[in-house]
């Protein structure tokens, strides 16, 4: 028996996480969900987004299924999932993005996967306030040092990249590649403006292709890259970006491929690996039964071929396929004429489609 770390999540959350666990729990597989709060609900239950148990409980398990998380406004915590992945060292984010049979897309047929550093750039939480006294000091620093006049009404986020973080995800971009079979890595920046962040990641990331010459590899500007995906997203492969590039291109990524209800993604560290699906709590549909439970679901799918049960991951992309197919699943967000399946019916779906599969 393994046992997994289960958060539900806010919002929309609690409808794809029941959805997730009644198709997994059908699959037969020998696995124990240890369930914790985390996020609005948590604020409620414990005063804390983050409480101690949750990490403690995936710490222990190493691995855990999560839903979205509110960033609530107002609390010390800047985010959930920030805090996260920078207490779990969760260095690396994997995203996915493969079109499903009867998914309405621009294109035919779509398996790209978005690499993304989870740890620093402009999400490292460095942040001075406009008029904030530190600002002031900053200001005074800049002065003295370069010259510098920022402005009075200016607010700063500092976008620190290091070669240690570039070179262990731009690395595992790689062995994530060979692993999979995949044909070529993608490497997005805007070197050529700036020289000391992106500048650093590109020349970084250089070094480490000498090592894996067996793979493709190219170095492309993110507004370029941003062009491609809109053209001829099939020409890419394994994209590997720093975190705020990551996280924007891997959102425009889910888009090609039906939109968020359709977009997996997991988180890994050393030793600790979340999976969780793209989207956020969707609060403007939570309680309606629309979600769609399937970047959940394959989130899950993920996570388990992680935990070692490829078979009971592929009875499950068996009966996914197979009910889009046959047009058994037809959720809100892939706007069918007529009734749309419910987050509930996705599930009986998918069961019914795993149990007809024995
Ligand atoms: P969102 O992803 O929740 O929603 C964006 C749009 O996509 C909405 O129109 C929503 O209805 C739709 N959508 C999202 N998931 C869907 C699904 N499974 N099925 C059908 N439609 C779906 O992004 P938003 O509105 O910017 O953020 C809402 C909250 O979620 C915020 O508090 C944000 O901080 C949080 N968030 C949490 C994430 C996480 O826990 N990993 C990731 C992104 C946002």
């Amino acid at each position: 028996m393994t046992t997994v770390t289960f958060i539900e999540g806010d919002g929309i959350g609690p409808e794809v996480g029941a959805a997730t666990r009644r198709v997994v729990d059908a699959l037969g597989v020998d696995i124990d969900w240890e369930e914790c709060q985390a996020g609005a609900g948590a604020v409620e239950a414990h005063g804390n987004p983050l409480p101690p148990q949750v990490l403690e409980s995936i710490r222990r398990n190493k691995v855990a299924l999560k839903g979205p998380v509110t960033t609530p406004v107002g609390t010390g915590f800047r985010s959930v999932n920030v805090a996260l992945r920078q207490e779990l060292d969760l260095f690396a984010s994997v995203r996915p993005c493969k079109l499903l049979p009867a998914v309405p897309s621009r294109f035919p047929s779509l398996d790209l996967v978005v690499v993304r550093e989870n740890t620093e750039d402009l999400y490292e939480g460095i942040e001075f306030e406009m008029g904030s006294k530190e600002i002031v000091k900053l200001r005074g620093h800049l002065k003295y040092i370069y010259g510098y006049a920022l402005a009075r009404d200016a607010g700063v986020s500092v976008k620190p990249i290091s070669v240690t973080a570039t070179k262990e995800i731009v690395r595992f971009a790689f062995d994530y590649a060979k692993t999979n079979r995949r044909r070529k890595v993608t490497l997005g920046h805007k070197a050529n403006i700036m020289k000391f962040s992106d500048g650093l990641w590109l020349d970084t990331g250089l070094q480490i292709t000498e090592s894996y010459r067996d793979v493709g590899f190219e170095a492309v500007q993110v507004d370029e890259l941003a062009m491609r995906l809109a053209s001829q997203p099939d020409d890419l492969d394994v994209i590997v970006l720093p975190n705020l590039y990551g996280d924007i291109i891997s959102d425009l990524c889910a888009g090609l491929i039906g939109g968020l209800g359709f977009a997996p993604g997991m988180n890994f560290g050393r030793e600790h690996a979340v999976f969780e699906p793209t989207h956020g709590s969707a609060p403007d549909i939570a309680g309606k039964g629309l979600a769609n439970p399937i970047a959940m679901i394959l989130s899950a799918e993920l996570m388990l071929r992680h935990l070692n049960r490829a078979g009971a991951a592929e009875r499950l992309m068996r009966a996914l396929r197979r009910s889009l197919e046959e047009g058994r699943v037809k959720t809100a967000d892939m706007r069918p004429e007529g009734k749309p399946s419910t987050t509930e019916e996705v599930a009986d779906s998918l069961i019914a489609a795993i149990e007809g599969d024995q």
